[in-house]
């Protein structure tokens, strides 16, 4: 019979940490179903992606492991898709462990480890410290590699 599954998130600046998260999740069943977060719902949570909705859930429903994407509403929402959709698992990564326990009433609930060193706080915070280099930094840099360029000639 065929196993269903299904997870949630942003998945906003899609990196290796989703995919790797995705692959580990298809290998518990055959039908991977992914809820991917609305900017709306985003707002609620006081959450706001770089990448709109719409292309977020394109990215992920091109991914190979998954079979279908739908929109994330609301909080309450998982437990009827669950129902609705006859979900066998309901796999998240470990930064969300015993926060979705009540699940367990409807279906079966594995938390997966993360991947280390990546996440999209941090590449958000790499693209803020870019953006706060000020004017006289990049003249500093812009005047030793000049330098340099002189003393190759
Ligand atoms: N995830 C993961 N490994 C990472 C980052 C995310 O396994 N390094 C998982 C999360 O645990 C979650 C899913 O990917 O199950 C979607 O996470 P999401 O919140 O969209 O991504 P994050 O990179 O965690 O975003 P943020 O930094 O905004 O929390």
């Amino acid at each position: 019979m065929t196993k269903k599954i299904i997870t949630y998130g942003t998945f906003d600046m899609f990196h290796i940490g989703h995919l790797n998260l995705l692959k580990r999740i298809y290998e518990f069943g055959d039908e991977l179903i992914v809820g991917v977060s609305t900017d709306e719902f985003n707002a609620t949570k006081g959450k706001k992606s770089l990448i709109p909705f719409e292309q977020r859930a394109q990215i992920v429903e091109a991914i190979q492991y998954v079979s279908k994407v739908i929109p994330e509403q609301s909080w309450e929402q998982k437990k009827h898709d669950i129902i609705d959709l006859n979900i066998d698992i309901f796999v998240i990564g470990d930064d969300w462990k015993g926060k979705f326990d009540h699940l367990e009433d409807i279906c079966r609930v594995i938390y997966l480890p993360r991947t280390e060193g990546v996440s999209t706080s941090l590449l958000k915070s790499s693209l803020n410290s870019i953006r706060n280099i000020s004017k006289q930094d990049l003249i500093n840099a812009f005047d030793i590699l000049d330098r340099l360029r002189k003393d190759l000639e």
